[in-house]
């Protein structure tokens, strides 16, 4: 990459509202600021992709692609990136293959430059479709390191990790840190090993929810990170990713010099400022994703997790037992061969650490997701499984050790013709938001598609629909 400058992703349309602010800030909030957050100079805007397309449909009554189109037609001159979940695609379920790659296509052709592909296990047999399908329609596939701490998850590691996926194919590394669990002289000491070991630019994602995602990055910078993650201050912090004039202004001057004009980032700030205002004062933005969370520091889980925990444990009327579940969270992991957490897994864990405490008795229950699990459905898990547990838990049902999706069928004509049956859709596009989301996506269509007078109208109709 050019010289050694620090280049910058900014996450303000993607990932800071998601993590902030339920991921419910609109188009319309954006088009103001397009243009000039696209002379700016990043190295990318992330935009799409993670929870927005469902939120779009679910909630806003958009049209996720519309959406893309929009921001590309304003945005020119700046790569747009969006995040994948593998085979999981934007859902929660492995996706066929033909699926998959229709999806990537429709997503670079709709205005995507960078694909940054991840999956929850690090099981790169769950990337390999998206990433040959990134590389055939054109993209940049920036694949991801879902960053943990374990016994297993040690830099050999990672570095191994990372060098098979250079092999794959991958254009850029990134480590994603969803949880901010990389403390920073270990994210120097991992960011050196890795600029050692592959020839691919490496990219860094934390947040600042145990507020050391400033310093992670600085001791990152220093250690020869290519390029890295923040939010432009009004949707920075906590939940989210550190903030983007922050980082501008700690640089500045010194060899990592981002280039980027500190008054130019002020007057897109601006715009997002009123936009967050917006959303405190209707409800979206609780001010409370601010502070900072050190739980996450000492109980290494991911401060989400937590706050899941608490209300599982309140409707069963056993918050007295949170601390019990808290000790019950590394044992599961560990039984279950210390998948990271993040989703679907830390659901999963977490879950099944509420049940080991309540029921008095560990594995008694086991709902249907953690067989899948211990059963191979999700892919390979990092670490051998405790086989008392499995056998416990899922008897002798068989075990999946091929890629998962080597089980599945061509998936997309079946959509197709549903979809025809039932006289819904207009393009391709809507094919692929059906086969993510069927009922969401059908109850948009239904909306959008009766072309009623004014926007408003149309939000009541969703509203209604939806029950909400
Ligand atoms: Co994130």
């Amino acid at each position: 990459m050019e010289n050694n400058k620090l280049f910058i992703t900014d996450t303000i349309l993607r990932d800071a509202h998601q993590s902030q602010a339920a991921t419910r800030m609109r188009i319309e909030d954006m088009i103001p600021a397009l243009e000039k957050l696209d002379k700016v100079g990043y190295w990318s805007v992330e935009c799409w992709g993670g929870a927005t397309f469902d939120a779009c449909m679910r909630f806003l009554n958009e049209d996720p692609w519309e959406r893309l189109r929009t921001i590309k037609k304003h945005m020119p001159n700046t790569k747009l990136q969006m995040l994948l979940r593998g085979q999981n695609l934007l859902g929660y379920k492995h996706y066929s293959d033909d699926v998959v790659e229709a999806f990537v296509a429709k997503s670079i052709e709709n205005g995507i430059d960078v694909v940054r592909i991840f999956d929850a296990l690090n099981d790169t047999r769950n990337i390999e479709a998206a990433l040959k399908a990134t590389k055939k329609y054109g993209g940049i596939a920036e694949v991801a390191l879902s960053y943990t701490s374990s016994p297993v998850h040690n830099e050999e590691y990672f570095v191994k990790l990372a060098k098979e996926l250079e092999k794959m194919g991958a254009d850029v590394i990134c480590i994603k840190d969803m949880a901010n669990l990389l403390l920073p002289y270990d994210a120097y000491s991992l960011v050196k090993k890795l600029k050692e070991n592959v020839k691919l630019p490496i990219h860094l994602h934390t947040h600042n929810t145990t507020g050391t995602g400033d310093m992670t990055y600085l001791m990152a910078a220093q250690a020869g990170v290519d390029i890295v993650d923040c939010a432009l201050s009004p949707f920075a912090n906590g939940t989210a990713n550190p903030s983007t004039e922050a980082l501008v202004a700690t640089m500045q001057g010194t060899e990592r010099d981002t280039g980027l004009d500190l008054n130019a980032l002020g007057e897109v700030a601006a715009h997002f400022r009123t936009v967050a205002d917006k959303m405190k004062a209707e409800g979206t933005l609780d001010p409370k994703v601010l502070n900072v969370d050190t739980k996450t520091l000492i109980y290494q889980v991911p401060g989400g997790m937590l706050s899941n925990l608490i209300s599982q444990l309140k409707q069963a009327n056993a918050e007295d037992k949170y601390y019990e579940v808290l000790a019950e969270v590394p044992r599961v992991r560990e039984d279950f061969g210390y998948p990271p957490l993040v989703t679907p897994t830390s659901q999963i864990v977490g879950t099944q650490a509420v049940l080991n405490v309540l029921a008095g008795e560990r594995y008694k229950m086991v709902p249907k997701e953690s067989k899948a699990l211990l059963r191979g459905e999700y892919g390979r898990l990092p670490a051998p499984v405790n086989e008392s547990v499995r056998s416990k838990a899922i008897g002798s049902d068989a075990i999946i050790t091929c890629r998962p999706a080597d089980l599945l069928k061509p998936e997309l004509e079946g959509y197709a013709n549903e979809m025809k049956e039932k006289g819904i859709g207009k393009c391709a596009e809507d094919v692929l938001s059906y086969a993510l989301f069927p009922q969401v996506a059908e109850k948009f269509f239904a909306v959008r598609d009766k072309a009623p007078e004014d926007e408003n109208t149309v939000r009541e109709l969703v509203v209604e629909d939806l029950g909400l």
